[in-house]
């Protein structure tokens, strides 16, 4: 059976100095996470009947921080914008402090409703669940494993498609930074999960 790997880039200076947003580069915690990323995907491709190993492609952002976190990853990579992390318009590069203290109601706005709260000038949960589709459309037709890394929303969206969460829920589940989550169709059409924790 073929397998789906989805993960968050290792830690970046922008989620080290809590802001939101940007195009940083990763820290060395990051570059660590890269660097130990390679052999647990290796070990865990699928053997083929003939004996060999399931091919596999890997999918990144357009954003430096997956990029440089897939960077080891010894099979093809393609890049999608469609991957890139959820736009916070005015307030990218701001810290979640910085916007309750100085827009009390967006900060507000956002915390009644998550799913469909756009950023002024950005997007909205609802937005990058409907800019994912076609990425969707593509991990379903391809016969390869795919791994995908990504942002933490773009993930929660991924993975609440996956797993058939409701869409209510999707904006607050856990997809925490340097975590392997593989994903395996099972028979009766739904997904076994398993979560890999780097320490
Ligand atoms: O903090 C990292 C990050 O990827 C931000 O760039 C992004 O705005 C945020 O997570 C998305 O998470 P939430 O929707 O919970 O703010």
């Amino acid at each position: 059976l073929r397998k789906i790997w989805l993960t968050r880039h290792g830690e970046s200076e922008y989620n080290e100095m809590a802001l939101i947003g940007g195009n940083s580069n990763l820290t060395p915690a990051g570059q660590i996470y890269a660097r130990l990323l390679p052999d647990a995907i290796v070990d865990r491709v699928p053997l083929t009947l003939e004996g060999g190993t399931m091919p596999v492609s890997v999918w990144t952002s357009t954003l430096k921080r997956t990029i440089q976190t897939a960077e080891l990853l010894p099979f093809p990579k393609l890049r999608w914008k469609a991957l890139d992390e959820i736009h916070a318009g005015m307030f990218d590069g701001w810290t979640y402090e910085e916007i309750a203290e100085k827009h009390s109601e967006e900060y507000a706005a956002r915390k009644r409703d998550k799913l469909r709260y756009r950023y002024p000038s950005g997007e909205s949960y609802m937005d990058v669940i409907q800019r994912l589709e076609p990425v969707i459309i593509e991990i379903e037709r391809e016969r390869e494993c795919v791994c995908v890394v990504a942002h933490q929303a773009i993930l929660r969206a991924l993975y609440g498609y996956f797993m058939k969460v409701p869409l209510a829920d999707v904006p607050r589940l856990e997809i925490p930074l340097h975590t392997l989550i593989e994903l395996v169709p099972t028979p009766d059409g739904r997904m076994a999960e398993e979560r890999v924790p780097f320490n």
